[in-house]
């Protein structure tokens, strides 16, 4: 293999991967129950409980994710327990008939959650008195300790982080995806850990820590620092990244490299527990696999990226800013929207000015990257706004090449009450929720909301430049400005759902994309939701729900 070669196959499997009108992505074409994998991973081995933390100091939702406003908490079990509570913990249990599911903080296609999350620290008050590295079982809320290891090579590993630093990796089962999606899962599984990442970054700044996702190590430095490197078959864990966690406001910009030899070390560890099989029997979906080989990453920091400026951000404090707590805990995806609420004019600029990379605004400052994705904005109800096409342009590096990869006619203007400093312009005036609709995949949520939008990104260049492993990153910026779409509409009074369902090149047709330059990745739809009154809400914790199973709904 060489790298063009590589490259071709990552743009042949974006293709394979795209469902449109006449076709979908190569996919089961029915839901296989019996082997419906089990969406708890556990390695069955010395556990550590966590505290489900009830009394938190209330923060505000606004004041606590513009940076470095919350205090600074110390690294104990109590904190690290509710880091991992508020980002990787179950938010409640449903109930319908015989079955029932549990979701969390952190949303995933097909409630299937891929996303695996492990801690790698040294010693902790009240925690473990040696190093460990565990795994994090959100259905009992416990750490799984598959590692202790020893104050030496704890303190070679963290050696270039700020004293008190830790880390979390995130790891993908591309099967818990595949299993329902076939081939297009792979995306999904991106999308989760992104999802995944927003999630931690956000639960960090609560605790006054910042979270920022390390350029380096590799697929196989990652792989030996959590003891993957012997599993094998289709339920085995991808490792994905790696996040450093630094409880204190001077994050460097550049973070200094972890030497290679370090990971090497774990390489020779004994790593303790069995990973427990998911489903009886597994559907091999040969492209999901073919990826998960092909991206991996090699040991490297990312090459400098053209200049960009990040902004600080213009937004005034909210007058009546909820608990970010509640916010976390709340956030559920809309079923259905109600079809008839309209937005307010300044929720909605409020809203998409957060949407913004801002220097100043977890969790923006996690990704190493100039910011690729842009918003296709589907307008239909907020008051004094036309309804129609709109763009929401997040790096002004590519307005330039935007505007010409797109439709001659559209007008690319300023709506009259948008201010100034916002960079959205309205392409084309009229009603488009059919197409709304219609390209995401016939989804009535698309056209019920408020807006919809799909997240263009830009996807032939970098994926030219850095190789086959970016191509998930690219994934992961749309989870993670989606997870904070979520946490942004519930904060405003409305509720959201991520999309992963739609017509890829439609899409592209409504803008006149032509070629890879720019692809959509990922729609939302921002709305009033409508409840379905006879599905039973339970508490995510109460023993009595600890025997159910936890599947979930599509
Ligand atoms: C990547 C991704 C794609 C999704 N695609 C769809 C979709 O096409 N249609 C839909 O109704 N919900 C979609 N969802 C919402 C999930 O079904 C939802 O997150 C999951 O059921 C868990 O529920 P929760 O978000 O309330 O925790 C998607 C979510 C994610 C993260």
């Amino acid at each position: 293999m060489n790298f063009k070669e590589d490259v071709r196959q990552v743009f042949e499997y974006h293709n394979l991967s795209k469902h449109g009108f006449q076709f979908y992505a190569p996919g089961p074409g029915y839901l296989d129950w019996a082997n419906q994998p089990n969406p708890f991973r556990k390695y069955g081995v010395e556990e550590i409980a966590l505290e489900l933390v009830q009394d938190a100091e209330p923060l505000g939702y606004d004041s606590t994710l513009r940076l470095g406003q919350a205090p600074l908490s110390t690294i104990s079990h109590r904190s690290v327990s509710q880091l991992f509570q508020d980002s990787l913990g179950l938010s409640v249990w449903k109930s319908y008939l015989d079955s029932t599911w549990a979701l969390r903080m952190n949303a995933s296609s097909g409630n299937l959650h891929p996303t695996e999350g492990y801690l790698i620290s040294g010693k902790v008050e009240g925690m473990s008195s040696t190093p460990i590295v565990a795994h994090y079982a959100p259905r009992e809320h416990v750490l799984e300790i598959r590692l202790k290891f020893s104050d030496e090579l704890w303190n070679s590993l963290i050696q270039p982080f700020p004293e008190g630093s830790f880390f979390i990796a995130l790891t993908s089962i591309h099967w818990r995806e595949a299993w329902k999606y076939g081939e297009r899962a792979f995306r999904y599984c991106h999308h989760d850990v992104g999802h995944a990442i927003a999630a931690i970054a956000i639960a960090a700044s609560q605790l006054g820590w910042q979270v920022s996702l390390l350029d380096q190590p590799g697929t196989f430095e990652l792989e030996a620092l959590l003891g993957l490197g012997s599993q094998r078959g289709p339920d085995n864990e991808h490792a994905d990244c790696l996040l450093v966690v630094v409880p204190n406001k001077q994050l460097e910009n550049k973070l200094a490299l972890i030497p290679t030899d370090i990971f090497h070390e774990f390489s020779k560890l004994h790593f303790e527990g069995t990973p427990n099989r998911l489903s009886p029997e597994h559907v091999h979906w040969p492209w999901v696999e073919k990826m998960g080989g092909m991206t991996k990453r090699s040991f490297q920091s990312l090459p400098p990226w053209e200049k960009f400026v990040p902004r600080v951000g213009s937004n005034l404090p909210w007058e009546n800013d909820p608990s970010l707590r509640k916010i976390i805990h709340q956030r559920r995806s809309a079923v259905a929207m109600d079809g008839q609420t309209w937005m307010e004019l300044p929720t909605f600029y409020r809203l998409i000015e957060n949407l913004l990379p801002s220097k100043r605004r977890v969790p923006f400052q996690v990704l190493s990257w100039p910011p690729l994705v842009h918003f296709l904005m589907f307008v239909h109800r907020v008051k004094g706004l036309d309804a129609g096409y709109y763009f929401l342009v997040r790096n002004g590096n590519d307005l330039g090449e935007l505007k010409d990869s797109c439709h001659r006619e559209f007008t690319w203007e300023k709506p009259s009450h948008c201010p100034s400093e916002l960079p959205f312009f309205c392409l084309l005036k009229a009603d488009v929720r059919e197409t709304a609709r219609a390209v995401s995949c016939g989804q009535e949520i698309a056209a019920d909301g408020c807006f919809s939008l799909g997240m263009i990104t830009k996807f032939e260049e970098p994926i030219q430049k850095y190789g086959p492993w970016f191509y998930p990153q690219l994934y992961w910026e749309c989870g993670l400005v989606g997870q904070v779409l979520y946490l942004e509409s519930e904060a405003n009074g409305f509720r959201s759902t991520g999309i992963g369902c739609f017509f890829d090149d439609p899409v592209h047709q409504v803008l006149g994309l032509k070629s890879l330059n720019y692809q959509s990745l990922y729609h939302f739809t921002v709305g009033i939701s409508v409840e379905d009154s006879q599905i039973q809400t339970l508490p995510p914790y109460d023993s009595s729900w600890r025997s159910k199973k936890g599947y979930g709904r599509g």
